[in-house]
């Protein structure tokens, strides 16, 4: 199954519950919640705060990108918040295990996340015991940024080192896809599309996310 999750990052915050309210009549699937620093990345948005007035007026399942220092001591916080699904930066934390276990065990799916520039192979190990991973296809920090070309090869290779393990993970791709590359990306065998601009920067946005939801539709049926 194909998931499509829009990144508020490009919303209207001045009417978030309005924005998020489109996102339900255009049925989403998740809502992708950019966490960043300004340490981390060269950005700050915002926290758990947020997130947990968010889950407040919806239904629809929050998925939290944590692009910030020391994860490991907000996951608690983003827990009690309400979020499904926390992934924390390969590249911003040293004990990547100890982590991934504790958002499991609060029965949150788990993902690890990597920069466009990372390799899978520093995903060897940590891709036995992750729900997801989150591939960047720009580097992180910015909504509205150029699809980095060689990123598709990573897609490869992570689909192919989850045959090699023989295991379920989903792959989740963050960062420049728009209806003119979502199809090649899906057949590549992406699982999870982050959408932020190419949604939000759109005169309707419900209609752009069934357009979306169309495209990625077509693309299974072809592949049956
Ligand atoms: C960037 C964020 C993305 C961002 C994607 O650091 O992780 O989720 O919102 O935005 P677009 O789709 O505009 O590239
Ligand atoms: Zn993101």
């Amino acid at each position: 199954m194909k998931i499509l999750a829009p990144s508020i990052l490009s919303a209207d915050f001045l009417n978030l519950g309005s924005q998020i309210k489109l996102l339900e009549k255009g049925k989403a699937d998740l809502i992708h919640c950019d966490v960043m620093d300004g340490q981390f990345v060269p950005n700050i948005t915002f926290g758990p705060i947020l997130v947990k007035k968010i889950t407040a007026v919806t239904k629809l399942p929050l998925d939290v990108h944590l692009m910030i220092n020391n994860p490991e001591n907000f996951i608690e916080d983003f827990v009690d918040a309400g979020a499904k699904y926390i992934s924390v930066h390969y590249e911003g934390n040293v004990h990547t295990d100890r982590l991934i276990n504790k958002i499991k065990s609060d029965n949150v799916k788990a993902g690890i996340a990597i920069n466009p520039a990372t390799p899978v192979s520093c995903l060897t190990e940590i891709a036995n015991i992750v729900d997801y991973v989150l591939l960047m296809s720009v580097n992180p920090g910015f909504g509205g940024q150029l699809f980095i070309e060689y990123t598709k090869n990573k897609i490869v290779e992570l689909v192919e080192l989850r045959k090699k393990l023989n295991k379920n993970f989903l792959i989740e791709l963050d960062g420049g896809v728009t209806h003119r590359n979502i199809k090649e990306l899906g057949d590549l065998g992406v699982d999870i599309f982050v959408v932020g601009s190419s949604i939000f920067n759109t005169p309707d946005i419900p209609k752009t996310i069934s357009n979306f939801k169309h495209i990625l539709k077509k693309e299974i049926a072809n592949n049956e």
